[in-house]
């Protein structure tokens, strides 16, 4: 219940940073959720925005709420994100993707001029990789991506779905969580390494992003900049 507190101060912090006429990137994930069902309380004549999903189920709750939504390949910057995150590190570098929108979610964040990231005090870590690291991966060969992957000194796990079926990303690619038994010691060099491997679509290893990180917890926020 406090987290949910703490998720709800977040967000609401977060929205105040979303002026009218702004092209919005809309997160997905718990905290997100409450974020973007803010923004829709908050649409009026003087408050109007144009949001870019980063899932359909982002995308579905949007259009509920009657938030216009505009194509992301029609703009090469857009003005403000706001997203949740699975890890955040003292230097703002994060983990992503546990949501299983990875890959949408860095098309969308990486041309916003603003990425604000809202997360409850469980989210910060000393250094990610806590827990597991989600990569998203091309079906064809995936067994071989998988061994490949191993090679860089972590364990794998396909995500399943609880029918025991791979889950299957919106882009139609499977998600490997990754297992560091240490810890991410050196972020930038691993995602590199990720992302030269054929078959990885993406990391969830978001580095150099966000512009704010804002931790909700029951009495209010803190942020960092
Ligand atoms: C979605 O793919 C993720 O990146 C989410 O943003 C992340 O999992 C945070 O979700 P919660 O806000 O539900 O913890």
């Amino acid at each position: 219940m406090i987290q949910n507190i703490s998720k709800e101060n977040a967000a609401q912090e977060a929205i105040k940073f979303v002026k009218n006429g702004m092209i919005v990137g809309l997160g997905t994930g718990s905290t997100a959720k409450i974020a973007v069902g803010l923004l829709g309380k908050k649409l009026s004549k003087d408050f109007k925005i144009k949001g870019i999903p980063t899932s359909i189920a982002t995308e579905e709750q949007a259009n509920k709420l009657g938030i216009e939504l505009v194509d992301l390949h029609e703009y090469e910057n857009i003005d403000i994100a706001i997203d949740g995150a699975d890890e955040v590190s003292p230097n703002k570098s994060m983990i992503k993707g546990l949501g299983g929108a990875l890959l949408r979610e860095k098309k969308v964040e990486i041309k916003a001029k603003e990425l604000i990231i809202i997360v409850d005090e469980t989210k910060m870590v000393d250094i990610l990789g806590k827990g597991p690291l989600p990569v998203e991966v091309d079906i064809t060969n995936y067994e071989r991506t998988g061994t490949i992957i191993e090679r860089l000194g972590c364990k794998i796990e396909l995500r399943i779905e609880a029918n025991n079926k791979p889950f299957i990303t919106d882009n139609g690619n499977y998600i490997y969580h990754l297992i560091f038994a240490e810890g991410i010691k050196d972020p930038v060099n691993l995602n590199k390494n990720l992302l030269e491997i054929k078959g990885v679509k993406d990391t969830g290893l978001f580095l150099n992003m966000a512009t704010k990180v804002i931790i909700g917890s029951k009495n209010g926020t803190r942020i960092i900049e």
